[in-house]
């Protein structure tokens, strides 16, 4: 048997068939372009995201003898697609989870005392990351979504209910609990939409997707709509971050995982609805079948993106080159680079934090510019890891390594002894694209197996006081951050 995932992340589509030993038989992937239209604003183009999703299944799939017998997805969350009913057509561009387009609507809204209730019902904290704004945003500025909402045509969703809708030519409008349970307007102890929580967003509930379990039989695909035959079921859809979670094999309490993509998520199951104090949110980690599991989730706004951002910043070609560049030097020479490129995330929560570099001497050079990135990138991770015992009132005592990021091995050292902790890095990458392959399986009543060869583990080799030292010089540098 074999289950076709989709990935669809922020920089790339990809699509990998896996057997049911849970090896890739299959894989292609397509690059997604960002649009950066003003300081702050980041969106996509959602007939793009589409385009790229139905290429690389062609592509993947041309020539396959064996059927595909259930479709996954896993998806960038947060991102709001609006969309005519009638034409299928998008309605603008898509604001994705990195915009902060609707800063001011949520410093108001936070100023008008509504984060208590909002947190109580959803799990988090109002921020432009959330679709809620967004979709009011949408509303009040594109003068079509209006007439649409009107028209009773207007439909909003995330990226999984974008391409379910096309995967079935329109016949299903579904979401599921993991991706909902991101918008600001799901309650995570109903499992629903809440209509109060619409009205105080001011968006309409009816041009919502339903919101299903991550194990539904979402739909099944429309002839013409992609490569495959149609009658194929999509069987699975969950976050990205949710997905990688249940990749790396996590059933119960006590594990965290970080997916190192453009942006961070760490994520760990809690044992029912979590409230922070330490700064992350509570979500939903995904529902199979009647049972719903709850997560504690951090997510950084720019993680991997940043090294992608030095490297062009120093003329190198790419990331990879960054990190050589890095390795040439035994630390950062006391230059520590906040990468608060859109604002910071978890734990900090900081719209208006912009990036700066403390500590550069007369002695510093480009080598630890750029060791300071990779080292922010960890640092960040250690925020949130440390946020995280906190809120748990508990040691964690490994980190689960996943996502583009995760296979520089310098990078995961640095983490270790950034961390003071283990960081642990199965064989496989894609392990958000297993997670929601192993889910889609299931529902079928099939098991996938688990990759269990070639996993990688970081030990700490950093002195707890050379460890104190970094950890505090990052602390300070982002103090004044968000000073
Ligand atoms: O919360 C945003 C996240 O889901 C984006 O994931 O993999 O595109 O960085 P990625």
């Amino acid at each position: 048997m074999l289950i076709l995932a989709i990935d669809q992340g922020t920089t790339n589509t990809k699509a990998l068939v896996f057997d049911l030993e849970g090896r890739i038989l299959r894989s292609a992937s397509a690059s997604c372009r960002t649009d950066y239209p003003a300081p702050g604003w980041a969106e996509q183009s959602a007939a793009e995201i589409w385009a790229t999703t139905r290429t690389v299944i062609a592509e993947a799939t041309a020539g396959l003898t064996r059927e595909i017998a259930a479709i996954g997805i896993a998806n960038q969350r947060e991102t709001l697609v609006v969309w005519d009913a009638g034409t299928s057509a998008p309605v603008g561009p898509a604001p994705i989870w990195q915009c902060r387009r609707t800063a001011d609507a949520c410093a108001r809204l936070i100023e008008a005392g509504h984060p208590g209730e909002v947190a109580e019902r959803t799990g988090l904290g109002i921020n432009p990351l959330f679709p809620a704004t967004k979709l009011a945003w949408v509303l009040e500025n594109r003068p079509e979504a209006a007439r649409l909402a009107d028209a009773g045509r207007l439909r909003a969703g995330t990226v999984d209910a974008w391409l379910l809708w096309n995967f079935t030519g329109g016949a299903a409008f579904a979401t599921d609990h993991s991706n909902a349970s991101r918008t600001l307007l799901f309650d995570t102890g109903t499992l629903d939409w809440g209509p109060d929580l619409a009205r105080l967003f001011g968006v309409p509930l009816d041009c919502l997707p339903r919101a299903m379990a991550s194990d539904s039989l979402f739909g099944r695909t429309a002839e013409g709509a992609t490569a495959l035959p149609a009658g194929v079921p999509i069987h699975a859809m969950m976050g990205d971050s949710h997905a990688a979670l249940f990749g790396h094999g996590v059933r119960g309490q006590g594990q965290v995982k970080a997916t190192y993509g453009t942006g961070s998520s760490l994520m760990t199951l809690t044992q029912g609805r979590p409230r922070s104090l330490h700064g992350l949110s509570g979500t939903v980690g995904w529902t199979q079948g009647a049972r719903t599991s709850h997560a504690l989730e951090g997510n950084i706004t720019v993680s991997a993106q940043a090294a992608a951002f030095a490297a062009d910043l120093l003329g190198l070609p790419d990331a990879a080159a960054l990190s050589a560049l890095a390795e040439s030097v035994q630390d950062s020479g006391g230059v520590v680079f906040v990468p608060a490129l859109a604002g910071l995330g978890a734990p900090h929560w900081d719209d208006a934090a912009r990036g700066l570099v403390t500590g550069l001497s007369l002695g510093s050079g480009r080598a630890h510019l750029a060791r300071a990135t990779l080292e922010a990138i960890a640092h960040q991770v250690a925020d949130v890891f440390e946020a995280m015992e906190h809120d748990l009132g508990r040691r964690l005592d490994v980190l689960s390594a996943d996502g583009g990021a995760s296979g520089n091995g310098f990078l995961m050292q640095l983490q270790a002894d950034l961390l003071g902790r283990p960081v642990r890095r199965p064989a496989l990458a894609e392990i958000g694209a297993l997670g929601v392959a192993t889910m889609a399986a299931g529902a079928l009543g099939e098991t996938m197996a688990a990759p269990s060869d070639g996993a990688k583990t970081y030990r700490p080799g950093l002195s707890g006081d050379a460890r104190a030292t970094e950890r505090d010089r990052w602390r300070a540098a982002i103090a004044r951050a968000t000073g």
